[in-house]
């Protein structure tokens, strides 16, 4: 069955990012110029992915205003004669139709991801973490939905991490399945060092089957209190078996601010508008130099 949905998560205080979140929220917050929820929707739609289902909480309709036409805007940036920027922004609304649910508690991610349920129904479908920003060739949930239809389970993706950072993440026990694949043994989320089955995290890219909603809907909390989409999936990796992907690509945790800022700077330098001005000043600050 084709992957045509796709579950983003976006409710959450942005706690990290305090105080702008007091107003903006966390998924709009710009990697340059553009929020991370936009390249989330456009890595999606490359992959043939046609629905969205956002989960917001409440306070978050700007998400909502960003994926609409906005004919005020279109129609100055027309008379201007700004055709590129308005060709770019009429695209914006047409990259896929996006729903809104809403979580009404912040119970953990496999919660959020449960109220999509009846939206998604019984098919496969994509799910993205908006902190997770990967910048590759290719879409990697493209990669991941082409895994998936080979091998007819739920496909994870993963990148090495150094093992102090495994406690922020879920963790697999690994075996090795093919080029960049590994059959998943078990899955636990937020595990201490000492404890972790391997240095392979957990990195927000999911092609599920529609079982998982069976064992979310079990709601037992897990790490950190929380209904845990990890535990969940631990479950269907023993039950139906599950996979890894260890994507290629560069990673950037746009979740703290620090991983912002890099994924910016990233931008900048492919972007011939910008590049030169803050290569420069990069490499001034970079050598302790006064800023030009
Ligand atoms: C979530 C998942 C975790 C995963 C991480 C990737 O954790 O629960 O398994 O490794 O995203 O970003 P969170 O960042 O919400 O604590």
């Amino acid at each position: 069955m084709k992957v045509r949905k796709a579950v983003v998560p976006a409710a959450g205080f942005g706690t990290r990012f305090l105080p702008v979140t007091r107003s903006v929220p966390k998924v709009l917050l710009p990697i340059l110029d553009t929020p991370s929820v936009h390249y989330i929707v456009q890595e999606a739609a490359l992959a043939g992915i046609v629905e969205i289902i956002m989960v917001i909480s409440e306070g978050q309709e700007a998400i909502s205003r960003y994926f609409r036409r906005m004919p005020k805007l279109e129609n100055a940036l027309r008379k201007r004669g700004q055709t590129e920027l308005l060709q770019r922004m009429e695209a914006i609304p047409d990259m896929a139709t996006i729903r809104y649910v809403h979580q009404m508690q912040p119970l953990g991610l496999g919660h959020a991801v449960s109220t999509a349920r009846d939206i998604v129904g019984d098919e496969p479908f994509a799910v993205f973490l908006p902190d997770d920003l990967i910048w590759s060739e290719k879409p990697t949930i493209g990669s991941m939905i082409e895994v998936f239809e080979r091998v007819g389970a739920s496909v994870i993706a993963v990148r090495e991490v150094p093992r102090e950072q495994v406690s922020s993440l879920g963790v697999i026990d690994p075996e090795p399945a093919g080029d960049r694949l590994y059959r998943i043994r078990r899955m636990v989320e937020k595990p201490k060092p000492e404890d972790a089955p391997s240095n392979l995290g957990i990195v927000g890219r999911y092609v599920l089957t529609p079982q998982v909603f069976d064992e979310l809907a079990r709601g037992r909390p897990g790490a950190i209190g929380e209904i845990q989409l990890t535990d969940a999936l631990d479950a269907v990796a023993r039950s139906q078996g599950a996979y890894a992907y260890r994507f290629p690509g560069m990673h950037f945790d746009v979740g703290v601010p620090a991983g912002l800022l890099k994924a910016s700077a990233h931008v900048a330098m492919q972007r011939k508008d910008v590049a030169p001005s803050v290569r420069e000043w990069l490499r001034d600050l970079a050598e302790g130099r006064p800023s030009r």
